[in-house]
């Protein structure tokens, strides 16, 4: 594979599974993953941040949750609807926040209302463990 391709691609016919990535001008303009989904996520991120570099490169067709090295940087969408990242949670609530102030610092919570589980899982295990991620 080259560095520079323009189209990078993985097919395994005997497992049903074809990956595409077309990268343009070094940002991720298109995926297309068919029998393994697990880079989704994070080729996601990419795609809306523009930060594919030449070590994300290595591993996009990976079936792999979260690339080995050269993260992403805003981790999993916890709040689909504000768009509000595990990383920045995280960050707010070692910052000393509580949910109240999730919802009015990152508006996370404050729409449909399906995360706020996850965001109070959150603030239990950063108050309980202050770790840098909850999400083992
Ligand atoms: S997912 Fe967070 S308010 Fe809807």
């Amino acid at each position: 594979m080259s560095s520079g391709a323009p189209l990078i691609t993985y097919e395994d016919k005997a497992h049903d599974i074809s990956k595409r990535v077309l990268v343009e001008n070094k940002n991720v303009t298109g995926v297309r993953l068919v029998g393994e989904t697990l880079a989704t996520q994070w080729l996601r991120e990419v795609m809306v941040n523009g930060n594919f570099t030449d070590e994300l490169r290595r591993w996009a067709l990976a079936p792999l949750k979260e690339p080995p090295v050269g993260g992403v940087g805003r981790g999993k969408i916890v709040c689909v609807c504000l768009d509000v990242s595990e990383k920045e949670i995280i960050e707010t609530l070692e910052a000393g926040a509580d949910l109240e102030t999730l919802k009015n610092k990152l508006k996370c919570g404050t729409e449909c209302g399906s995360c706020i589980p996850e965001l109070k899982a959150f603030e239990v295990k950063c108050s309980t463990f202050n770790v840098g991620s909850v999400s083992d």
